[in-house]
C-alpha cells in the first residue's frame, strides 16, 4: 500500500484533531481502519484514499477520523494523580471559594467519562464536605462516537471493573440489563460536549481545575502551544492545571507552573510583565 495514501490520511487526522501520526506511527492507521474496511467493503487504503477525495463523503471522512483517535481511558486512571486532587487541589479550592461554593471543572479530552465520573465520585464520597456547593463539571471530546457513549452512561463490565474497586463499583452505579449505569448523585453534575481542544474555550476564565490528561501527547509542537493556550484562558487566574503523568508544560507554555514537586499537576500564574515594563519600573 502506497506511503503516500499514508500520508494522505495522517494529514487528514492532523488538519481535524492536531494529533499528529509521524512515520514511524503510521502503521496504527492500518490497524485502526481494518473495522472500517470490512464493514464499507473497502479493500485498502489507497482505495479509501480516493474515496476520501470526493467531497459527498464527508461522512466517511469523519468515521476515518473517529477510528484513528485514541480513547483509551479508565476510572479513576493514575490513581496517584485523583489522590493528589483529593488532598492537594480540592482543599486549596475549596478555601479559596468559600464564599461562593462554586466549583466549575474541565475535563478536556474525557474519552468516554470515565475521567469525569472519576471526579464527581471524588467530591461524592465526601458528602458532609461538599454540602451546599455546586459543583459542574463538563467533559469534553472532539470524539462524537466518545461524548455519545459519554452520554448515554452505559459500561461494560470490562469498562467498570478497570480502576474501580467492588465497592465503589456497588455504591456510585447500579446494574441494569444493558450495562452498569452511574446513580443520578453522580450525573447530575456532570454534562458532556464535542468539542475540539483547539477551538475557543467553553468558558473563558471560569474554570478552577482543568484536566487535559493524555490528550496532547501526539500533537505536533505548534498545536501542543495552541492548546496549552486554550487551556490558560479557560483556567481562572488562581486555578490548576492536571495533565497525564509522562506529559509536562515545561517549554511549551508560561501560562503554568508546576505545583508541588508532582510531574502532570500545575497552578496557573499570571503573565509575566513583557520585557519593556520591567525595564520601566526599574527592575
Ligand atoms: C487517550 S484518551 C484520554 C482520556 C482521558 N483524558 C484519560 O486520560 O483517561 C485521549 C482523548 O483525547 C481526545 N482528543 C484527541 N484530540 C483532541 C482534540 N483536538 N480535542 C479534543 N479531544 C481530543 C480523543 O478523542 C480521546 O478521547
Amino acid at each position: 500500500m502506497s506511503e503516500v495514501s499514508h500520508r494522505i490520511v495522517a494529514d487528514l487526522l492532523f488538519a481535524r484533531t492536531g494529533q499528529q501520526l509521524t512515520a514511524n506511527r503510521r502503521w496504527r492507521i492500518d490497524t485502526a481502519l481494518a473495522g472500517l474496511f470490512r464493514e464499507r467493503g473497502i479493500s485498502n487504503l489507497d482505495q479509501l484514499v480516493c474515496l476520501l477525495a470526493d467531497p459527498r463523503e464527508e461522512g466517511l471522512t469523519l468515521e476515518v477520523v473517529e477510528a484513528l483517535l485514541n480513547n483509551e481511558t479508565y476510572f479513576f486512571r493514575d490513581r496517584i494523580m485523583f489522590d493528589l486532587l483529593a488532598n492537594e487541589v480540592l482543599p486549596d479550592l475549596a478555601a479559596k471559594r468559600a464564599d461562593t461554593k462554586r466549583l466549575s471543572i474541565w475535563s478536556a479530552g474525557c474519552s468516554t467519562g470515565q475521567e469525569a465520573l472519576s471526579l464527581a465520585m471524588l467530591f461524592a464520597d465526601q458528602p458532609q464536605r461538599w454540602q451546599g456547593w455546586r459543583i459542574d463539571i463538563l467533559g469534553t471530546d472532539i470524539s462524537s462516537r466518545a461524548i455519545e457513549a459519554a452520554r448515554g452512561g452505559v459500561y461494560t463490565q470490562f469498562e467498570i471493573q478497570r480502576g474501580l474497586g467492588v465497592s465503589q463499583m456497588l455504591r456510585w452505579f447500579n446494574e441494569s440489563a444493558d450495562g452498569w449505569r452511574p446513580r443520578a448523585e453522580l450525573r447530575r453534575s456532570i454534562r458532556f460536549q464535542q468539542r475540539n481542544v483547539l477551538d475557543a474555550p467553553p468558558d473563558p476564565g471560569r474554570f478552577d481545575l482543568v484536566l487535559c490528561r493524555n490528550v496532547l501527547l501526539y500533537f505536533a509542537a505548534a498545536n501542543r502551544h495552541k492548546a496549552f493556550g486554550r487551556l490558560a484562558e479557560a483556567t481562572a487566574h488562581d486555578g490548576w492545571l492536571m495533565i497525564g503523568a509522562g506529559e509536562t508544560v515545561t517549554g511549551q507554555s508560561e501560562a503554568f507552573a508546576p505545583a508541588c514537586n508532582t510531574s502532570g499537576l500545575y497552578k496557573r500564574v499570571a503573565p509575566l510583565l513583557p520585557p519593556s515594563l520591567r525595564a520601566a519600573g526599574g527592575r
